[in-house]
């Protein structure tokens, strides 16, 4: 996985790279932009490529950059409006359909996540989903069990527990079809920033294909307490971080009031 250089018989000389990244550099002898990285500081945002006009850089391993229309002017591919309505409808669905979401539906919302920014651009989180419903339930008894017998959990949880599961089969999961988990093998200060806005790219993904999310704490913390369960859920992470998706039973006609922060600083 590497940028591997410039593709001379592409490249204008037009020098964007000079004012994208160290690592290029002009060779007044040679007259031409060179490409060195001998202290391996490259992280591979491969800004270098998003910027190249004649598309010059070549690379290996990284996957395929991806050009379409509005890319240089993003505010023409979405008005603040649409994009803050849009933000407005997203819910923590809670009544699911029994319907799995088929799974080209699912790997788009995959896609989106994978194109989610993380610290250092390293990308280390490993993605998973459960859709056997069985599975979810073992899950579910699992972190449910961990949830209300843990000292610092169950006086919050043991009568949401009760009412909830004698309304759901698997609680903890809402019945929901299916269970995303998110969980990076290295703890990284920045780890939890990562999988949150995976999630979060993930669940706006997720709302533009018709499907409903919550995200689900409650996985988090009964892992982190208790690492046997992530054994469960086939993951082994030091970080994780979890959400269920489906399609929704349930539709909202207006957005709920937030109420207005005061910002320090703000005119
Ligand atoms: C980090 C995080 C963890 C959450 N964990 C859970 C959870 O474990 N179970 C749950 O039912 N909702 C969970 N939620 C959903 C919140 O309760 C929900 O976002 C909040 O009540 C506002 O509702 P809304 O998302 O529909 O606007 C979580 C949300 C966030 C951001």
């Amino acid at each position: 996985m590497s940028i591997l250089g410039i593709d001379y018989e592409k490249c204008s000389n037009c020098r964007i790279c000079l004012t994208t990244c160290f690592m290029f550099r002009w060779d007044k002898e040679q007259e031409k932009v060179l490409f060195s990285d001998p202290y391996n500081l490259c992280n591979l945002c491969a800004h270098c490529i998003a910027r190249c006009p004649e598309d010059a850089i070549q690379h290996e391993g990284i996957g395929e950059a991806f050009e379409y229309e509005g890319i240089a002017k993003p505010e023409t591919i979405a008005s603040y409006d649409t994009i803050y309505k849009f933000l407005r409808a997203n819910r923590s669905v809670r009544l699911y359909k029994k319907k799995k979401v088929p799974p080209e539906i699912l790997r788009k919302v995959f896609q989106a996540m994978e194109n989610a920014p993380t610290g250092d651009n390293r990308r280390t989180e490993n993605f998973s989903i459960i859709s056997n419903t069985e599975q979810i339930k073992k899950l579910s008894d699992a972190i449910q069990e961990e949830l209300i017998n843990h000292p610092l959990t169950k006086g919050r949880y043991t009568r949401v527990f009760r009412i909830l599961g004698k309304i759901f089969r698997s609680p903890i999961f809402f019945d929901a079809p299916h269970v995303i988990f998110i969980d990076s093998p290295e703890h990284h200060e920045v780890e939890a920033n990562n999988i949150g806005i995976i999630i979060t790219y993930g669940r706006l993904a997720a709302q533009a294909l018709g499907l409903g999310t919550c995200w689900n704490g409650w996985s988090q913390i009964a892992m982190n307490s208790n690492p046997e369960i992530k054994k469960l859920a086939n993951i082994d992470g030091k970080g994780i971080g979890a959400f269920i998706i489906g399609y929704p039973a349930v539709k909202f006609v207006r957005s709920p009031p937030r109420a207005p922060k005061e910002i320090k600083g703000l005119e």
